[in-house]
Order: C-alpha cells, then structure tokens, then sequence
C-alpha cells in the first residue's frame, strides 16, 4: 500500500521538490496551491491529483484531505508548507496585508492540521511537517511580520507536540534560512552577489521527508547550507524558587 501525502503550497519551491522527492520514493501526491496551473503541472509530473484552494480558507484543507480519501483511500504524510512574506513595512503598516499574511502562515496551518488529525486517525496514524523558517527560531529583521507567524507556528508545532504523539500522530516543523525558490527571487542578485550560499528547494525537501520520520515529537530541523539538517534546541527556562519544578526547555 503506497503512503499517501498532502502537500500544501506544492505548485512551486519547496511544496514542489517535496512532491518530486516523495514521489519518487513510491508515495501518492495530493497538492494543494491557490496556482491552479502549478499544481496541475506538478500534479501531472509526479503522477498525482491538485486542488486549487487557498488555505487561509478552513474549508480548502478539509476538502484537500477529502479528496486524498475519495482518490486514495488514506493519508500518511501532511505538509503545511504554503507561506508568503508579508512585504508589511513596519513604517507604514499595511494592515490587509498584514491579515492576508497571519491568514496563510499561521491560519493555514492551524486550518491545515484541524482537517488533517481526523483522517490521519482514522488510517492508524501518520505525520505533520510544518514548514516554518529559520525567521520562526530568529529575528529576521527584513520581515518583522513574518518571523512573527514563522514564531506562531513553532509555538504550534511544540504545543501540539505531545497531544498529538498521543493520538499515533508525529508533528515536526523544518526551520530552513534563504532558498532559492521564487519566494526570495526579489533579493536573489543580493545574496548571489555577497556570495551568501543559498539552499536549494530540494535540500529543504530532504529535511521535509525526515522530519516526517523524526523519532522525538516536535522535532524542529534547522536547516542551512552545507550542513546536515539538526534538532533545534533551546535554552530552557528555570523553575521556580522553591519549587520542585526542573527547568523546561520543552
Ligand atoms: N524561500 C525561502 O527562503 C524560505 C525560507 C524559509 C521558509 N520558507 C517557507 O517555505 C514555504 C514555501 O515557500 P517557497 O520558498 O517554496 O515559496 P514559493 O513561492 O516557491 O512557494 C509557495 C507556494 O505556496 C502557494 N501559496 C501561497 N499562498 C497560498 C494560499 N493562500 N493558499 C494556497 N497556496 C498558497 C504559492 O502559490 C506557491 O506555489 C513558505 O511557508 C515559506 O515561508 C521559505
């Protein structure tokens, strides 16, 4: 029986590689991208079925999830992966913009994994990558707005952590600096110019497919030119004085 995947945002970058890659190893693709025509190019590549949505609507992962089902007959793997940079300037902020942005980073998600745990407990289990951003575990000043959802959905991923490993269900996140995907193609020549080393849609895609099989809940990959996708960890937080409370970093 083939793994089936749900991959949001997978009509470009990222969404896109992880399909190729996942693909490749046997499993069945359901894409889902607000491109109708990128996700039926990709869709046709890898041999899978697309859906045009936007998932800052709750619906459209529900119905995604659904047609996974009909086409299908299971979900393994689900990743949360569309995202935009929000282009909001904190000088002159642009509050729609500011909306649509918190309603596809951190909606999306949140909407992604209410349609997701169902079907996934329904087939005995399975797992969630959430694809945050370096900009989810550090500033980025360039984009205050966006290191704010990438910071919400690590938030997520680590709150959801042990529920959902409760429930047969893994959820990770990868955390991946500059790729090279037409999500930065504006600052492109910027970087290429410094000689600061970018990653590839399809290194991020490796660390995709091993976050989905991380073996420690909440698992959040840093990933980064050159070097091999690692478990972020933080510093913890001390218990109280007094208390019998070991210090945190869960
Ligand atoms: N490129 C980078 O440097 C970088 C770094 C870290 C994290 N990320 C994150 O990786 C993810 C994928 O980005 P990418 O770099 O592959 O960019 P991309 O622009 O190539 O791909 C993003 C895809 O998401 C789709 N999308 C956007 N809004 C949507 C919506 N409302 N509903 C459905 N689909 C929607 C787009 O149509 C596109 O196909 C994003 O969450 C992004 O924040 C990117």
């Amino acid at each position: 029986m083939s793994t089936v995947a749900l991959i949001t945002g997978g009509a470009s970058g990222i969404g896109a590689a992880v399909a190729r890659r996942l693909s490749s190893g046997g499993a069945r693709c359901v894409l889902v991208d607000r491109d109708a025509a990128g996700a039926e190019r990709v869709a046709k590549e890898v041999g899978g079925v697309w859906m045009a949505a936007d998932v800052s609507d709750p619906d459209a992962t529900r119905k995604a999830v659904a047609l996974a089902e009909e086409t299908y007959g299971r979900l393994d793997l689900v990743h949360l992966n569309a995202g935009i940079s929000s282009g909001v300037d904190v000088a002159d902020f642009d509050l729609e913009r500011y909306r649509k942005t918190v309603g596809i980073n951190v909606d999306g998600v949140v909407f992604g994994v209410e349609a997701a745990v169902p079907a996934l407990r329904r087939h005995g289990g399975g797992a969630i990558v959430v694809t945050a951003s370096l900009a989810g575990l550090v500033a980025f000043d360039g984009d205050p707005i966006y290191t704010m959802t990438k910071h919400a959905v690590v938030g997520l991923v680590r709150g959801l952590a042990v529920p959902l490993s409760e429930m047969g269900i893994r959820i990770g996140a990868v955390c991946p600096g500059f790729t090279d995907t037409p999500l930065v193609a504006d600052i492109r020549d910027m970087f290429v110019g410094a000689g600061f080393p970018l990653l590839t849609a399809e290194d991020v895609a490796a660390a995709v497919e091993s976050a989905f099989y991380a073996e420690e809940p909440g698992t959040l990959l840093v990933v980064q030119p050159g070097r091999q996708p690692v478990p972020y960890r933080y510093a913890g937080v001390p218990g109280p004085v007094g208390g019998e409370t070991p210090p945190s970093s869960r």
